[in-house]
């Protein structure tokens, strides 16, 4: 990873971007709806803080700007059964890629019809399950996988409501994207090459699969909207060639992606009515050009709701100041890292971070690195922070609610964190901290016989 200018910027003081907006710093330091940061801490750390009305903003500014459309909020990246529960109440429907996922949203009490299921590759069990639930939708990403479903809905005896998900050769990501026409990754079908154009003929053609809609998702953190645009258009072109065929698309899904704030150096996101407002007038004029009617839009929107409506929470346990080509990098060890934010050693993702008490000490330049035992185990890579920060200080980093949680793993055996929700001066474990019982009633008895250890794990619950 390049090393910034040692001149590193201190994260903007709340309330406002990256932060929630209920954060505020008092005298006795930071505040989250109303809670002290003390007193969260005091459950533990290092924990996620989720400020619930901002998650519960986020979704409604959606439902607001799409009120003909569906919202599938993108599970993936913050899932509990209440939060499942509470999208449903709002008016969201539930984007899932795995059993799991499926599972956590049922657990919130979520039906079938609610439901879109994702994934690249799904078990036959998977698509059985899915066809029970008198699923939502289920969109498809290979040939293959439509031949299982359309065998297992016959079987059955029913239509499972399919997408095809169309790789649109538009990739997006960061604040800028540029269009390939083909491209080497394992999701969707090209629409280069008239894979995603068979498989969606296929469909309308079989009696046991159903044509519902074209799903696109082009990419994650995208600032903008130029790049949902021209995947849309794509959709829309596809959709024309299709009806000149007979062949009807009730709905196109344009995915997730929406990025959001991470550090005073990110954008403002387009607000959310503005980026349909552009989206659906590209479209309708696109459409009325080719003389068929725009069809019902829906989105999978994921950070946009969760991301910014979480923060973490850690303890500093150590500072050394390391000397490096550039001059001395304070490196301010916290009691997480990569098993709670994987994101900084995976996609070299920027977070910011300040001390929970306030400090008139000159700021220098940090590094905010974890306890594991990698070198890459960075949770902020670059970040001014008070000159007498020290062991003990709490360290809260921005913007960590999508994707942290869900990614987090027991690498160094370490507890994976819980997830606090806080709520008008109140809060409560959304997602409990894994105890140490969790981490080791994992393995087997030591003195297990080998045949016995090697049996699989009985399942707990049949439902
Ligand atoms: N729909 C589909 C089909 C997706 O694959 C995704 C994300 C979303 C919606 C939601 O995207 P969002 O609005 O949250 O950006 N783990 C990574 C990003 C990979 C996400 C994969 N798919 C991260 O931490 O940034």
């Amino acid at each position: 990873m390049a090393f910034r200018e040692l001149a590193s910027t201190p994260a903007p003081e709340p309330p406002g971007a990256p932060w929630p907006a209920s954060m505020t710093r008092t005298d006795e330091g930071l505040e989250l709806a109303g809670v002290k940061l003390t007193e969260l801490a005091a459950y533990g750390t290092p924990v996620y803080l989720l400020d619930e009305e901002e998650l519960l903003d986020r979704a409604r500014a959606w439902r607001k700007a799409l009120p003909d459309g569906r919202i599938y909020y993108a599970s993936k990246s913050f899932l509990t059964p209440a939060v499942a529960r509470w999208m449903i109440e709002e008016g969201l429907d539930l984007d899932v890629a795995s059993e799991g996922e499926l599972r956590t949203a049922l657990a919130g009490g979520v039906t079938g019809e609610n439901l879109g299921l994702h994934g690249n590759a799904k078990s036959r069990e998977l698509l059985a399950l899915a066809l029970d639930l008198e699923i939502g939708r289920i969109v498809l990403d290979s040939p293959g996988e439509a031949e299982l479903l359309a065998e297992i809905a016959r079987e059955k005896g029913v239509r499972a409501p399919c997408f095809v998900r169309v790789t649109t050769g538009v990739h997006a990501g960061g604040h800028e994207f540029i269009a390939t026409a083909h491209e080497d990754q394992k999701f969707g079908l090209s629409l280069a090459t008239g894979e995603a154009k068979a498989l969606a003929q296929k469909v309308a053609a079989s009696d046991s699969l159903e044509l519902r809609g074209l799903h696109s998702h082009i990419g994650s953190q995208i600032a903008g909207t130029e790049g949902f645009v021209a995947a849309g258009t794509r959709i829309i072109e596809l959709v024309v060639e299709l009806a000149e065929e007979g062949i009807s698309v009730p709905e196109i899904d344009l995915g997730g992606g929406y990025g959001i704030v991470y550090t005073a150096l990110d954008p403002t996101p387009v607000a959310p009515a503005e980026v349909i407002a552009e989206i659906r007038s590209a479209l309708t004029e696109t459409c009325d050009k080719a003389g068929i009617q725009l069809p019902e839009l829906s989105i999978e929107p994921g950070r946009s709701i969760s991301g910014p409506a979480g923060i973490t929470c850690y303890t500093v346990l150590g500072v050394k100041d390391v000397t490096t080509a550039d001059g001395v990098r304070r490196y301010v060890s916290v009691d997480g890292g990569m098993s709670d934010n994987i994101r900084p050693a995976l996609y070299q993702a920027d977070y910011t971070a300040m001390l929970d008490r306030d400090s008139d000490a000159e700021k220098v330049a940090c590094r905010v690195v974890g306890i594991h035992c990698e070198s890459g185990d960075i949770v902020v890579p670059d970040v001014a922070l008070p000159g007498d920060i020290a062991p003990g200080d709490l360290l809260v980093v921005a913007a960590t609610g999508a994707y942290g949680r869900t990614m987090a793993s027991n690498y160094n055996m370490l507890r994976r964190p819980g997830v606090l929700g806080v709520r008008q001066g109140r809060a409560r474990w959304l997602w409990r901290p894994e105890t140490w019982d969790d981490l080791l009633g994992q393995f087997a008895e030591i003195d297990d016989e080998p045949g016995e250890s090697a049996r699989a794990p009985k399942e707990t619950d049949e439902s």
